[in-house]
């Protein structure tokens, strides 16, 4: 019976480098505790409102909002915590710097960017998603954190006053193209940083960077508004 034998070692064997990749990504161990009760805080609130696998269709709300049309999201998604924490320390920008994620759902993106940048805001277009994203982030002692129940599509709403932009893709239909319209009014310099999904398309953002993390099957790509 050496069955039990094999699956322990390989159990130890994932565990082990599962730690291994933690202690990468995180600075030191006060950071990984932050980021382990990041995940614990909005990992309830995801199940708490059935995200994680049923979307939000059962809510009767809107997910996307794309100027002609509605879409319900299938499945909602957010930042795996450990590759965003590691390609933003690695990524080495001034903590000074007015960051805003577009989508910001239950702010898990925007809790790990408040570790660095002093200035975040969330913007979350769902009224049940935001409401309960006020309440993880109250939990996380964040309250400095902003966060908007806005449409980041709508009319009256402007980029130019941030300095970092943050959006997790995937991206439906004609969400993208509007996407990189909605981004084309960044001011120039603006960093532009996008979870999977595509590249923008355009000569207005130029490239800076992407890193792939295998173990989450997770990039990120920066750009920059010339
Ligand atoms: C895939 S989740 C990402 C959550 C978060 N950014 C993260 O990575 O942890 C996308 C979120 O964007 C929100 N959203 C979609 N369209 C939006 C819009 N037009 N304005 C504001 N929020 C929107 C959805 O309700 C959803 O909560």
């Amino acid at each position: 019976m050496n069955m039990p034998a094999t699956n322990n070692a390989t159990a130890y064997g994932r565990l082990t480098q599962a730690f291994q990749f933690a202690r990468k990504c995180a600075g030191d161990a006060r950071e990984l505790i932050k980021l382990q009760q990041i995940a614990l805080v909005a990992g309830q609130a995801e199940r708490e409102l059935g995200l994680q696998f049923g979307g939000l269709k059962h809510y009767g709300r809107i997910l996307f909002l794309t100027g002609d049309s509605e879409q319900h999201l299938p499945v909602y998604q957010s930042t795996p915590l450990l590759p965003w924490w590691r390609f933003l320390r690695e990524a080495n920008l001034s903590r000074g710097l007015r960051f805003i994620d577009l989508g910001s759902g239950l702010l898990k993106a925007c809790a790990v960017a408040r570790m660095h940048f002093k200035d975040v805001t969330g913007c979350e277009l769902n009224p049940v998603v935001a409401a309960r994203s006020v309440k993880v982030r109250d939990r996380l002692g964040m309250k400095d954190l902003r966060i908007m129940n806005r449409d980041f599509f709508g009319e009256d709403f402007t980029l130019n006053e941030y300095d970092v932009v943050y959006a997790y893709y995937p991206f439906y239909l004609n969400y993208e193209e509007l996407m990189y319209r909605r981004l084309m009014g960044t001011k120039p310099g603006t960093k532009i940083i996008l979870c999977n999904g595509n590249p923008p398309p355009n000569s207005q953002f130029r490239y800076l960077n992407a890193t792939y993390y295998p173990r989450h099957g997770t990039f990120f790509h920066m750009y920059e508004k010339t």
